[in-house]
Formats: structure tokens, sequence, C-alpha cells
């Protein structure tokens, strides 16, 4: 009996190649799993088109799944109360996806009784750590094919293998960028900006396009870390990402350019738009500094680092990243309130109030007027103490310190 494969696709020339790649190299029988994780918001295709293509290429099956609502409140959620940004700038959109994917891939091939699952990426970028990672953390006993990692063509050979078989592509042989999509983002790759010095051009964006030059705010509501409403109406997770990547993508807001590390040792130049993702994180980092304890606020940032590399690096489903996952969500508990955020093209957002119920900010402590309950008194005893093994050391070396370097 011919081994079955249940194939990610996505509907691009790659995936459509390797459906009938796989049929004639490796004699498989591919089912074709479409997951929207929130791409289809963009999208100018159809999913009935798609699966004419994925049948056209071969396929015995062609499954879409929704996890849009599954995307947000399990992947993005989580992302949210870890300020999530890989290197301090990247929200991880398709990292965040790509686990989504596994789950419904694996779910797919129990389904359809499959031996395999299979990707269409190639050996240079992340995504198939994610995919092959993700797949034998949540089934070890699955094989993860790899086409587009074995046939040795080109893009250019890839076209010409989609007309001699006649599946119905839309890609030309000078494809200029590699995008990524879904809910949280969009990712961009390729093309001019492979040169680290050459500007962007603007014609890849599609999110974060200036089409309104008026300043405007917006008060997101946040419950136990995660936003709930806007302007006090309360929307689904998925809903509220959606309204904010319009909102504040009409400003601008939301590009990034930068250089990163890849697991796989390359540095890339890559580009994102997450017009939503950037204004909830930036929100809720916000609220907070408003809500957390010090010693938890800085141990929390220290494990945001590590939460962020390990699901840049495919270990969304690993006991650290779990532990980690644990850790975060008992520092939510206070994490309530608003904040207001203020939105001035092109690309400007600036937090510029935050109030909360939980809040540890205590007017009385910090101000300087006639309100004050400070202790100051307090103050002296506290400081020797405090300063006391400094003073000792310059004591000992005779107050050399104190002479500047230069006069
Ligand atoms: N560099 C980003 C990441 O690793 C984006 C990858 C985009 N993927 C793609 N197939 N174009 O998460």
């Amino acid at each position: 009996m011919a081994k079955r494969v249940v194939l990610a696709y996505s509907g691009g020339l790659d995936t459509s190649v390797a459906v009938r790649w796989m049929i004639e190299e490796w004699g498989v029988e591919v089912v074709c799993v479409l997951v929207n994780v929130g791409q289809d918001a963009e999208s100018s295709e159809s999913f009935d088109d798609i699966k004419v293509r994925a049948l056209a290429a071969g396929a015995m099956d062609f499954v879409v799944v929704d996890a849009r609502e599954e995307m947000a409140d399990d992947f993005c959620a989580k992302a949210i109360v870890a300020n999530a940004r890989y290197e301090g700038k990247y929200p991880l959109v398709s990292a965040l996806s790509r686990p989504v994917i596994v789950r419904h891939l694996v779910d797919q091939a129990r389904k359809f009784d499959a031996q395999a699952v299979a990707h269409g990426c190639t050996g240079k970028g992340n995504d198939q750590v994610r995919f092959e990672v993700g797949t034998h953390a949540l089934a070890p006993d699955l094989e993860v094919l790899a086409p587009a990692r074995n046939w040795g063509m080109t893009r250019a050979d890839s076209v010409d293998y989609a007309e001699k078989w006649e599946i119905p592509i839309r890609a030309s042989k000078e494809k200029i960028y590699s995008i990524d999509e879904n809910l949280w983002g969009r990712a961009i790759e390729c093309g001019a900006m492979e040169d680290p010095w050459a500007a962007p051009p603007e014609e890849p964006y599609t999110l974060t396009r200036v089409t309104n030059s008026e300043p405007f705010e917006v008060t997101v509501s946040f419950e136990a870390g995660l936003p709930v409403a806007l302007d006090g109406v309360a929307l689904s997770l998925a809903d509220l990402i959606k309204t904010l990547n319009h909102r504040a993508g009409a400003t601008g807001f939301g590009r990034l350019d930068m250089v990163e590390n890849r697991r796989v040792g390359i540095k890339s130049r890559e580009v994102y738009e997450c017009p939503g993702a950037l204004a909830i994180i930036g929100a809720h980092a916000d609220l907070e500094d408003l809500t957390l304890e010090r010693e938890v606020h800085h141990e929390k940032a220290r494990l945001e680092t590590r939460w962020a590399e390990l699901v840049y690096d495919g270990m969304w489903f690993s006991p650290l990243k779990e532990a980690l996952d644990a850790f975060m969500q008992e520092t939510q508990r206070h994490v309530s309130g608003d904040v207001r955020l203020r939105f001035e093209a092109p690309g400007l957002m600036r937090v510029v109030g935050r109030r909360s119920p939980e809040a540890l900010y205590d007017y009385g402590l910090a101000t300087y007027d006639a309100a004050d309950t400070f202790q100051h008194a307090d103050s002296e005893g506290y400081f020797k103490i405090y300063g006391l093994g400094v003073k000792t050391w310059a004591a000992r070396q005779g107050a050399k310190n104190a002479t500047p370097t230069k006069s």
C-alpha cells in the first residue's frame, strides 16, 4: 500500500509542485491541508480556487481548517503576555503560526491514517525547524518529509515542472518576494531587500500604507494580561487584532526592518509589518509597568527573551516553553486596566496614558506636593546600610575614584 502523506499546503508554487513531485518520486498519496491562520484577510484568491489547484496537482483530498480563533486564543495570547519580540524586535509572526499548522497536520494525519507529514520549506530557513521539531513533539511516530530540500529545482525549474504537469499556478518565474502572513502580521523577504543597505521598496507592504493622516487615540482594555476591548467595545482577541491591524496600519505604524539571526546560522535581512501585534504588545508592556511588582517585572523581562528565542527556534511544544508559560500566566493576575494609544502618521505610536484598579502606582508615595505620604526620615538609615559595602570599599582605596581622569 502506498504511503500516505499529509502536506501543509499554501496554494503557492512550491507546495503545489511538492504534491506532484512526491507522487512521482516517492510514490506516495498526498492529502493537502490548508490551515487558515488569518492569511485569508489580504488574499485575492478563494480557497475554492486553491482546492482546484491542489487536486490538479494530484492530491487525493484537500482540507481547509479554520484556525483563526485558535491562532489568536492559544498562540497570540501567549505571545502577548510574554511581550514576545525575538531579538528585541520581531513579534514572531511566522514562528507563532507554524505550531498551529503542525497541530492540524498531525490531527489530519490521524484522521487520514497517514504515516508522514510534509512541508514545502527549503533547507535554509527557520520554518522547517518549526515543522519538524513541532511534529516530533506531538507525534514521535510520524515521519516528516521535506521535498523542497531534496528536489534541487530552481524557481524557474519549478514553474516548468508545474507547466509540464498542467498545474494551474499564478506565480511567474521571477517572483520577487517571499511573503508569509497571518493574523499577527506579515513577513517579507527576498528581492531588493537581500541587500541590507538598500531601503525596502513600498510595493510589498499591504497592512502599513498610510491612508489616514489624522492623528487619533484608541483605548485598549486588558483583563488579566489580555486585551478584551477597544474604546469600550468588547471584541474577541482575533477581531481585536484585526481591527488594530487596520486602524494602526492605516497610519503606517507597524513596520520593522532588521537583520536577524536564523536558527540555522544565517543572518538575514527581514522586513515585517505587524501593526496590531506591536500596538498590543506596546500597550500590554506599559500596563505591566503600572501593575507588576518590581522583582517580578525584572525577572519576567529576562524570561521574555528566552521565551521568544524558544518559540523562534521551533520549541513551542517543549517542557521549558510550557514551564515559562506557567510563569508568565502567574504574573498576569493583576495586569488589568486601560491603556491610551495615540497614533500619528507616518508610523508613530505613543502610549499617552494608563490606569488600573490594580495599579501599584501610589499617588501619595509618588507626589512631591502636600499630599505626600512617604516617610522621608526612613530613608536615612536605609541608605546608610544599603551603601555600606561601597563605602567600605571606597575607604580602602583612599577615595581615588574621586579624582577626575580628565581635567
Ligand atoms: N524570519 C522570519 C521567521 O523566521 C520570517 C519567516 C518567513 N517565512 C517565509 N516562509 N517567508 O520567523
